[in-house]
């Protein structure tokens, strides 16, 4: 039903109220909202304004309470879970401030398993784009390591090459940096400008304003709804600084 031309996503009225608390808490309240093919849309506010909630609703790891959600012109708030769970392994990728991990098994084998549950007769071809994708983000010495025999980084480095294993339309990123020093979170967010600069649609939550200078738009959420927007352009490391201090200064503008 999407009329829209080159949006990934669209979402339309999205509202989200949790009924187990007294009284209930409406945390979306109506957010409107189009990601475009190849954006790296960044969503800002303060803690508890939504952000999450609002990546959850739009990625269908939750469903909102009501509005429309269309990835690539399909209604997202329509399928059943088992559909909606099969679009979220061979459509979208998502990294996390932590990286929810699987102790018993090796880095390599963490990277594969989604994508091996995504396509289980593609085994092969699975295997080769994350070794492949283990090079390109400089994990590939430390294929076999437990979890706990890698840096941070290199850790949040393995959750974007699991996010990137079944190709994606869209990557989602809640905070990814929200654990990592500043030279780590440098090196992923170089990272999510590498797979942008690839054509990949990434929608990143972040409260840190040199991760989001990153970002082609910024917009900004209170209370559960879209206070602004800002197109920041394409990136360019040469005008790193100057863009972050734009960008913060208009995030100050809105209390941040
Ligand atoms: N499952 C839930 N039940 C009740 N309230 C929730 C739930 N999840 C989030 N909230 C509330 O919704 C608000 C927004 O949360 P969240 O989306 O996580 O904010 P942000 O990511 O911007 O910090 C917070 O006040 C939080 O307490
Ligand atoms: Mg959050």
């Amino acid at each position: 039903m999407s009329n829209t031309i080159n949006a990934t996503l669209e979402c339309q009225n999205l509202t989200k109220t949790f009924n187990a608390t007294d009284p209930p808490a409406k945390v979306l309240n109506g957010v409107d909202l189009t990601v475009k093919d190849g954006e790296f849309l960044v969503v800002m506010g303060a803690s508890g304004s939504g952000k999450s909630t609002l990546l959850y609703c739009i990625s269908g790891m939750d469903r909102p309470t009501s509005g429309s959600v269309h990835l690539q012109g399909q209604d997202l708030t329509s399928l059943s879970d088992t559909e909606m769970s099969q679009v979220r392994l061979t459509q979208m990728g998502f990294i996390f401030q932590q990286g929810y991990f699987l102790g018993n098994l090796n880095i390599r084998d963490n990277i594969l398993l989604p994508a091996l549950k995504a396509a289980p007769r593609a085994t092969d071809a699975a295997i080769e784009r994350v070794d492949n994708l283990m090079e390109r983000f400089g994990i590939a010495e430390v294929r076999l390591h437990g979890i706990t025999e890698v840096s941070g980084g290199q850790l949040q480095r393995a959750s974007i090459c699991r996010a990137l294993a079944s190709e994606p339309t869209v990557l989602f990123a809640d905070e990814p940096t929200g654990a990592l020093n500043s030279s780590m979170s440098t090196d992923v967010m170089d990272s999510l400008t590498d797979i942008h600069a690839s054509g990949t649609t990434i929608v990143m939550v972040t409260h840190d304003p040199v991760c989001a200078a990153r970002g082609d738009r910024v917009i900004y959420l209170r209370d559960g709804l879209l206070l602004d927007s800002r197109e920041l352009g394409a990136w360019s490391e040469a005008h790193a600084t100057k863009r972050e201090d734009e960008l913060l200064a208009w995030l100050r503008e809105h209390g941040f």
